[in-house]
């Protein structure tokens, strides 16, 4: 699966759970209504009502209650119901303040589609979708017919009236008067307006019994104006022969049912708070089930001995409405808890989910990756059995030519010594040996090279002196310089301590192959210094040149193995510095090399550790320097320019040998001279070729191909481009003998400038 892919499962994955998350902190049943319910006033009877509400809407949670109080004032009372029709409530209940204040309200919402339950008071006309509440004529019949059985004989009433434009106010008046208008004994004397409240009827009553004290019974059109009335009797100490009823028979602490009970009150008409009708009624409304439009409940009469049994089962009601809210608070606990292991479930879902599909992924990718490791381990090893059984092989014929050669080697020694040789003999024998003898040390050098790579090359320390072997070393090379025209140098920090544990041997072959190095890279009239200090716990010399500089691809790789960094030259296997790394490692020690452009110089630097237990090696007396001597014999040999004389006769053709390699231009003049057909003049490289052809403008030049500098190509394509020299013929000599090289030769040849004249010969 693609990386892509797999993101775009995981945010897919995250954006579900984390909606079913959401979903479940929601409740579990969707509020689907909202109903706004506008009370006209916050009293012991209103908060009974919304308290009912509450307890019935355990059983409808689909419906959501809002409460707005408009503490008797019918203008806010309009204003709460515009709010709720703006706020397009689902149904809205109104308990009106006043009818002529608030019926423009209620139609309004009416006529916006909001279905509208009147409760309790009444409104003008009939845009109401329902009525519930009490029947207030009936209640004012009650009232009349207990002031009648308070006062068999007749006697004189007060009546307090509640608020004048709300209809139980109205209709309770009706209802008493239609009775008691009735009974000639009983006279009201006096009508109050108390308007609902007790301080107000109060204060009414203590205006009453300013002018007449002489009341028997006082008639309230609710609980709270009676005990008003009742407190004003108690404040002039009438109130014990005087009687008091209400309306309401509200149980619960300082109600009406209390007031009774505690002898304050006579009796109270009972008027139904109808809470749990109202939403009962809503619900229907909502769920389009029928239901009468009114509905009027009917009232009792409360008194002293209905009381006490109410006060018993209020107490009662009580205690069971504690328990209902303590389970429904218990029961919104359980619902969060719930709610929010819910959520905690989705979400280790989505993590398990998410968890497999990562692992999943990462096994898969795992797998690819091992796949791939494998393959490229097993390409690796395959590459390390072909590398190896090519250097076995290479190493194994190393080995075959080291015994045949020491057998060519030691034999021509021998035969060199013999005093019957000619003066041409002795020298062909000489070339021969320090041909084998070149091929011994190239041996060597390779099979050492295997063996440090094998791990089987050991040292063998000597405590030494490194300031008295670099004077040693450097002195053999001072002879050298002279015949070169050199300019040598040999400097080392003064006073300080060059004594280190070595094989001293292994170091003179590194300082012997890097003067090498620079020796070849130097040409006539160069520079060539070398430096000893130490640093710290560290013996460090350098070997600098002023030959031709290194590029940066060249300093990364000069230490590769086989790497030559001029891939024209011929003049080394590109072992020789590999070697060096080899074995400075060996030691523990670092080798780089530098360039200083400024200077025009490059540097190979070398830093060998001195070993904590130096002084307790053993001393060394005398260094042996067989195959470093064999490095110098062979750089002495290469750079001999000799200074030549030739004479050529009459009948004699003049033959011209380009070659870097001294004994094969010696031999090579001695097989032509053998006959006496041929004057043979030489030239050690290219440009020394080119100068002598114009000069002596001979009949043949031979020429090798693989030459420092300048190689054979280059110098045949100049001599054919001078006309002087452009008909002498060029035998061209390689020691390749691959078919590449051969081609290069002839397409070189094939150039117009070069016609048939160009022969290549491979040796
Ligand atoms: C409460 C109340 C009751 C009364 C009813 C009449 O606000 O005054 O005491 O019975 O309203 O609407």
């Amino acid at each position: 699966m693609k990386k892509t892919s797999i993101t775009a499962l995981v945010i897919a994955l995250s954006l579900i759970l984390t909606a079913a998350a959401v979903s479940c902190l929601r409740d579990g049943d969707e509020l689907s209504y909202t109903i706004g319910l506008s009370q006209c006033a916050d009293d012991a009877w209103r908060r009974k009502m919304n308290q009912e509400m509450q307890m019935e809407l355990l059983f409808h949670p689909e419906m959501k209650l809002e409460v707005l109080s408009a503490d008797d004032d019918s203008r806010k009372q309009s204003a709460d119901i515009d709010y709720f029709i703006n706020k397009k409530v689902d149904l809205l209940i109104v308990s009106p303040n006043e009818a002529n204040g608030v019926t423009d309200a209620v139609s309004r919402a009416y006529d916006a589609g909001i279905p509208v339950i009147v409760a309790d008071r009444r409104v003008n006309g009939d845009k109401y979708t329902a009525f519930i509440g009490g029947d207030n004529v009936q209640v004012g019949v009650l009232m009349a017919k207990e002031v009648e059985k308070l006062l068999p004989e007749g006697g004189k009433v007060v009546e307090v009236l509640g608020r004048h434009g709300s209809t139980p106010a109205i209709l309770r008046h009706q209802g008493f008067h239609s009775v008691i208008d009735k009974n000639n004994s009983i006279k009201v004397v006096h009508e109050v307006r108390g308007l609902w409240h007790e301080e107000i009827a109060e204060h009414c009553m203590d205006s009453v019994f300013a002018l007449d004290k002489d009341i028997d019974v006082v008639v309230a059109q609710n609980d709270l104006m009676a005990m008003g009335a009742y407190n004003a009797a108690a404040k002039l100490g009438i109130a014990e022969r005087m009687k008091f009823v209400g309306v309401d028979a509200l149980g619960g602490k300082g109600n009406g049912v209390e007031a009774i009970s505690d002898g304050k009150l006579d009796a109270s008409v009972s008027y139904a708070t109808v809470g749990d009708l109202l939403v009962y009624r809503a619900s229907q409304i909502l769920e389009g089930e029928n239901f009468p439009k009114d509905t009027l409940i009917k009232s009792v009469v409360i008194d002293k001995a209905t009381a006490d049994v109410m006060m018993l089962l209020s107490e009662e009601i009580d205690h069971k409405v504690e328990t209902i809210n303590m389970l429904d608070s218990r029961i919104s606990e359980y619902l969060d808890t719930s709610r929010m292991q819910k959520v905690v479930l989705v979400l280790l879902g989505f993590i398990v989910v998410a968890t497999a599909v990562f692992l999943v992924y990462y096994i898969r990718g795992y797998r690819e990756r091992k796949r791939m490791y494998d393959e490229l381990v097993q390409t690796q090893k395959k590459l390390d059995e072909a590398n190896k059984s090519k250097l076995d092989f290479f190493t194994n014929v190393s080995h075959d030519f080291r015994t045949p050669l020491t057998l060519i080697a030691y034999p021509l020694e021998d035969l060199e010594k013999s005093e019957h040789l000619t003066l041409e003999e002795r020298s062909n024998v000489k070339l021969a040996i320090q041909n084998a003898n070149v091929l011994l040390r190239l041996i060597n050098q390779t099979l050492d090279f295997r063996k440090i790579e094998d791990g089987k090359m050991e040292l063998v320390r000597y405590r030494v002196d490194l300031c008295e072997c670099m004077q040693q070393w450097t002195q053999a090379f001072k002879g050298l310089c002279t015949k070169k025209h050199i300019h040598f140098s040999y400097s080392a920090q003064p006073d300080a301590d060059y004594t280190i544990g070595v094989d001293v041997y292994k170091v003179e072959r590194i300082f012997y192959n890097l003067m090498a190095n620079a020796f070849k890279f130097t040409d006539e009239n160069g520079t060539i210094r070398v430096e000893l200090s130490r640093v710290g716990n560290n013996i460090c010399f350098s070997i600098s040149d002023n030959g031709p500089m290194l590029n940066v691809s060249q300093i990364h790789n000069i230490f590769e193995n086989f790497y030559q960094a001029d891939s024209k030259r011929s003049d080394g296997s590109g072992i020789g510095l590999a070697l060096v790394k080899s074995l400075v490692t060996l030691h523990g020690g670092v080798i780089g090399v530098e360039v200083n452009e400024k200077r025009g110089e490059k540097s190979f630097n070398v830093s060998l550790p001195i070993p904590p237990d130096t002084s307790t090696l053993p001393t060394i007396s005398e260094i042996s320097r067989i195959d470093s001597q064999q490095v110098l014999t062979e750089l002495d040999d290469a750079n001999d320019v000799e200074e030549e004389v030739v004479s050529v006769k009459e009948d004699q053709k003049l033959v011209l040998v380009i070659d870097d390699n001294k004994g094969l231009r010696n031999y090579v003049r001695s097989v032509l001279e053998a006959g006496g057909d041929y004057a043979v003049q030489t030239a050690s490289n290219g440009a020394a070729g080119i100068t002598k052809a114009v000069q002596t403008v001979p009949d043949l030049i031979i020429c090798d191909i693989s030459m420092p500098g300048m190689d054979g190509f280059e110098v045949c394509e100049k001599l054919k481009s001078e006309v002087n020299t452009s008909h002498i013929p060029i035998i061209m000599l390689t020691a390749y003998s691959l078919d590449e090289q051969r081609v290069r030769g002839l397409e070189g040849g094939e150039k117009p400038i070069l016609p048939s004249r160009l022969t290549l010969m491979c040796s």
